[in-house]
């Protein structure tokens, strides 16, 4: 049966087509011959990298944030209030920058450091006289402090909104470790220059890990550990002992300082950093305003 037309009828409005985020076909007529750039878009190579469509569109910009491996730890939506810089003071992001600057002027001086008793206090007075300003010793000792000063503001400003609150209790704790772990950066970084300063403060601060709980052998219940008569918590074997190296600060503490320095202690900062940035997505991103 013909269609009934009526005359103030209006045509019905030509349908879209539907934003399911992929790239859409080349064109097929001869006329329009798809550009070279529209060819690779269209390549397996690109497809297989990129999932979605150029970011013009709020399904596309979402898609271009959940298929990123870097962008996807940050929230698609993020607070107003939680970018209001007198809300945040940036205290969490400068000492992530900060954490990303130690960790590239580091990785430079230690193709010239060398963690031996020998050389290492030569090589710093080196890479800090011989090198234009020691910019890169300078940049990594003062990047050092300001990450400390940084990382006790930013958990003040979280103490202060309240942000260590439900559900963001466990973000705290995680943020409890990070803490100790760049107080721990410093402290093994505070021996590698090998000066008198050095020796002596890490000889003092070393000397707190003999008042370790069981593992240290002037600590409490460290009476406990023995098999009968025979105590297993000597000066020779506790935790101070296993810190240094040694029953003094020496060549062997200078090495186990330095690798706890240069890898396990920041690959231990770099994964609880993703756990952290990832705890803030799903807490419902940064907290508001109390
Ligand atoms: C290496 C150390 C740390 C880094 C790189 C870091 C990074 C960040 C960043 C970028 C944020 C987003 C909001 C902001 O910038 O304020 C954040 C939020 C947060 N951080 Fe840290 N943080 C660190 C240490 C800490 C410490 C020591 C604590 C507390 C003990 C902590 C607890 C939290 C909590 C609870 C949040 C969520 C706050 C909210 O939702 O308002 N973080 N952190």
């Amino acid at each position: 049966m013909a269609e009934q037309t009526t005359p103030d009828k209006k045509p019905a409005p030509k349908k879209k087509p539907a934003d399911d985020g992929r790239i859409p076909p080349p064109p097929s007529s001869h006329y329009e011959r798809p550009g070279m750039m529209d060819q690779v878009r269209d390549s397996q190579i690109w497809r297989s990298i990129f999932r979605h469509g150029y970011p013009n569109t709020v399904r596309n910009r979402s898609l271009a944030v959940l298929s990123n491996i870097f962008l996807h730890l940050h929230p698609i939506n993020v607070r107003s209030s939680g970018l209001r810089l007198s809300f945040t003071w940036c205290m969490g992001g400068l000492t992530f920058f900060l954490f990303l600057i130690e960790t590239i002027t580091g990785v430079l001086l230690m193709f010239y450091y060398r963690p031996t008793a020998e050389y290492a206090y030569q090589d710093i007075i080196a890479l800090a006289e011989h090198v234009p300003m020691g910019i890169m010793r300078e940049l990594h000792r003062w990047g050092a402090h300001a990450m400390v000063i940084t990382v006790w503001l930013h958990m003040f400003r979280v103490f202060m909104t309240g942000s260590y609150k439900p559900p963001r209790e466990f973000n705290w704790n995680v943020g409890v470790i990070l803490l100790v772990l760049t107080l721990l950066l410093s402290f093994t970084g505070y021996l590698l220059p090998w000066d008198q300063l050095a020796i002596w403060a890490i000889t003092v601060g070393s000397n707190m890990a003999r008042a370790t709980p069981l593992l240290g052998y002037e600590g409490p219940l460290a009476s406990l550990m023995a098999v009968g008569d025979v105590g297993l918590v000597h000066s020779g074997d506790d935790a101070r002992f296993a810190l240094l190296g040694g029953r003094f600060v020496g060549e062997a503490t200078l090495l186990r300082f330095y690798v706890l320095h240069c890898i396990f202690i920041p690959l231990a900062a770099a994964i609880l950093m993703a756990v952290h940035f990832w705890r803030i997505r799903k807490d419902g991103g940064i907290s508001g305003p109390l």
